[in-house]
């Protein structure tokens, strides 16, 4: 499917959940999140129906979020699910790891291919202030784990937090020299309630990629496929790759090739702005599949352009977990 500004748009990003076992400071506020009762939330049912409908329309590349999706209830048949569908060509998975290593097997038995993993340092004690819960040794066999079951090349995702853990890029970094990891460094956004706090303790990629070569001596640039977030580069002698992702100070809007599903049945047509398509009501009012595939493909088309982010413009309808990155 190609949207009004001619981009083509094959990539879904499935919100299976806005719970988390986590409460990462640049995704959720400490207290006071007010979760989707399950009753507004998409039925396993409704769900694969809408990713059969959208599998039809183009879509086949898939991506399971959350929230974290591994407490989502059915977490395998759903994946072995949505891997019977004909037209989708890969199923991908963002995770915190915590339960990896009890369902990597699983997963990748029923068809996952891969995973991107949130770990934001490698020192214990800042693994639990950053992410308020979470326990870094229980993330790290996470990884070893889907290592282990194959669901690579694997994934780091570090969102770099000023006060935080912006000194942890080095060793972060510095896995890629042992691992054939891709370790990707993310600008914070700001969404939602805790907006002020994200704009206030933003590091750039520039600042990012300054420190890691600071730290390593120049990167060694390598090819780009024109649509992930992040160009990839190598540290001298390494083997797995680094990625810097610029949303906020320099946006990559016209390589966009996706659009995201709720948990509670909207289809978000760019992460940072909150035009969003109801798919919720409509299939409970028993909407037909054609009538459903006439709604997600007018919301595609009209795909926004770009985030308001330079405008001061920020999306408040919802925070990072209600969206899945
Ligand atoms: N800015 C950028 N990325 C974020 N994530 C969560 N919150 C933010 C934010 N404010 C990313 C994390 C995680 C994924 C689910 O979303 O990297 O891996
Ligand atoms: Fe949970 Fe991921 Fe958000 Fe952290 S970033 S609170 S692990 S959804």
């Amino acid at each position: 499917m190609r949207d009004s500004f001619d981009r083509e748009i094959h990539y879904l990003r499935v919100s299976l959940t806005d719970r988390c076992n986590f409460r990462c400071v640049y995704c959720m506020p400490e207290k006071g999140v007010v979760f989707h009762p399950h009753a507004h939330h998409l039925s396993d049912e409704e769900l694969l129906r809408v990713i059969r409908i959208m599998s039809t329309l183009g879509f086949d590349r898939v991506r399971l979020t959350g929230g974290e999706p591994t407490v989502r209830p059915n977490l395998v048949p759903i994946v072995e699910a949505i891997a019977a569908m004909p037209n989708i060509k890969e199923i991908a998975m963002t995770t915190n790891a915590l339960r990896l290593e009890k369902i990597a097997e699983p997963l990748a038995r029923a068809g996952l291919n891969r995973v991107n993993i949130s770990i934001d340092t490698l020192d214990a004690e800042r693994f639990t202030k950053i992410t308020r819960f979470g326990k870094l040794e229980a993330v790290w066999r996470g990884i070893l784990a889907a290592e282990r079951a194959g669901l690579t090349p694997i994934k780091l995702n570090s969102v770099i937090v000023r006060g935080y853990n912006e000194q942890d890029i080095i060793d972060l970094a510095r896995l890629t020299l042992e691992h054939a990891w891709d370790m990707r460094f993310i600008e914070m956004m700001p969404l939602g309630s805790i907006a002020d706090f994200q704009v206030e303790s933003i590091v750039t990629a520039d600042e990012m990629k300054a420190r890691v070569q600071d730290a390593f001596g120049e990167l060694l640039p390598l090819e780009w496929n024109g649509h992930d977030p992040a160009r990839p580069y190598r540290l001298q002698g390494g083997q797995g790759t680094l990625g810097f992702i610029s949303s906020v100070s320099a946006p990559f809007c016209e390589g966009c090739d996706r659009v995201r599903l709720t948990s509670d049945g909207r289809l978000r047509l760019c992460l940072l702005r909150d035009d969003e398509v109801e798919l919720l009501q409509p299939i409970r009012d028993g909407a037909s599949d054609a009538e459903l595939r006439e709604l997600i493909a007018r919301g595609v088309y009209n795909k926004p352009w770009g985030h308001g982010l330079g405008d001061n413009i920020i999306a408040e309808s919802r925070i990072m977990s209600q969206i899945g990155g």
